[in-house]
């Protein structure tokens, strides 16, 4: 039975645990310069409905670096949905590659493509969540904090895809989370339920609240995001008004603790959700979190491809 990854939810503890292990374990060996190629011959396809940096390079290089090779599909090379149908595509495709990575705006499409493709399907980003990112930055955290539970995790900003990954994955793996947001910009219910069922088994504690003080007060982690994600360009000048006390500035993480450690997935928006202080300062590992994607993904990639 093929496997796929659409949300943090798809993996056990341990399956989660041991794509940071593996990571961790190929970072090594390409620092090391050993051959590291078990995905020889295999091709991945990658659906790209919105515009990327991160995610596109790192699959490529990963990719190639396992020894396989990356087919990249612009927005408007197959345009899913509107020239074939998302069930067509991922049959199609199925015949020809081994696995597909999608980036979508609708989550729906991204179950569509898995539950017609033959081949497993990996979430690149949809507006529900964002799951490579989230494992490349549990590895980050992992090598900074050599540790997931007892630590705490603050979230400034929007209740986001980026921050509902990060909900699920806290509450698998031991982590507290405080999130803080403007009223309406919650993350979503059903995904805070289900992050509180896993903190309840972790021993985690998940909070939904508005203060970004509370929510930064004495965390080893901040982490932000983006006030408006692609595809809400138009809300982009209101949310700016909304989410204005929602930055994360020199004096907001005064409150954490001194060794906390800044995180964001990027791309920045430099002088909105975060100053460049923090941003560029000594407690970010935002380059960090880049290049695990490429680490993270290869050890995600080996374990679904090469079943
Ligand atoms: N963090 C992230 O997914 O970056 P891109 O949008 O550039 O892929
Ligand atoms: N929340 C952002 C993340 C980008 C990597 C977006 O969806 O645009």
């Amino acid at each position: 039975m093929k496997k796929d990854l659409l949300s943090i939810r798809d993996l056990t503890r341990e399956e989660f645990m041991e794509i940071i292990e593996r990571g961790i374990e190929r970072k090594r060996a390409l620092k090391e310069g050993r051959e590291d190629k078990p995905l020889k011959g295999k091709v991945l396809a990658m659906i790209f409905e919105k515009p990327s940096l991160r995610t596109r390079v790192t699959f490529e290089v990963g990719m190639y670096q396992l020894g396989g090779y990356a087919v990249y599909l612009a927005p408007q090379d197959i345009k899913l949905g509107v020239r074939e149908s998302v069930p067509d595509v991922a049959r199609n495709l199925s015949r020809w590659v081994d696995g597909i990575m999608a980036r979508v705006f609708s989550h729906d499409t991204v179950v569509g493509l898995a539950e017609n493709a033959s081949v497993p399907v990996i979430n690149g980003l949809c507006d529900l969540e964002h799951p490579c990112q989230i494992l490349a930055d549990f590895m980050t955290i992992y090598e900074h904090k050599k540790r997931f539970e007892g630590l705490t995790l603050a979230w400034v900003g929007d209740g986001n895809n980026v921050c509902h990954s990060l909900l699920l994955a806290s509450g698998l793996m031991g982590v507290n989370m405080r999130v803080a947001t403007p009223e309406g910009y919650e993350p979503k219910e059903e995904i805070v339920k289900v992050a509180k069922e896993y903190a309840e088994r972790s021993g985690a504690e998940i909070e939904i609240l508005h203060s970004p003080q509370d929510a930064v007060k004495d965390a080893d982690i901040i982490y932000t995001d983006v006030w408006a994600s692609m595809g809400q360009e138009s809300e982009a000048e209101k949310r700016k008004r909304i989410f204005m006390n929602y930055q994360v500035n020199p004096e907001l993480v005064k409150l954490a603790k001194p060794d906390y450690i800044f995180m964001h997935c990027l791309p920045a928006h430099r002088g909105e959700e975060v100053t460049d202080e923090v941003l560029d300062g000594p407690n970010s590992v935002v380059l960090d979190e880049a290049e695990n994607r490429l680490h993270a993904q290869k050890a995600l990639l080996v374990k679904l491809m090469s079943r």
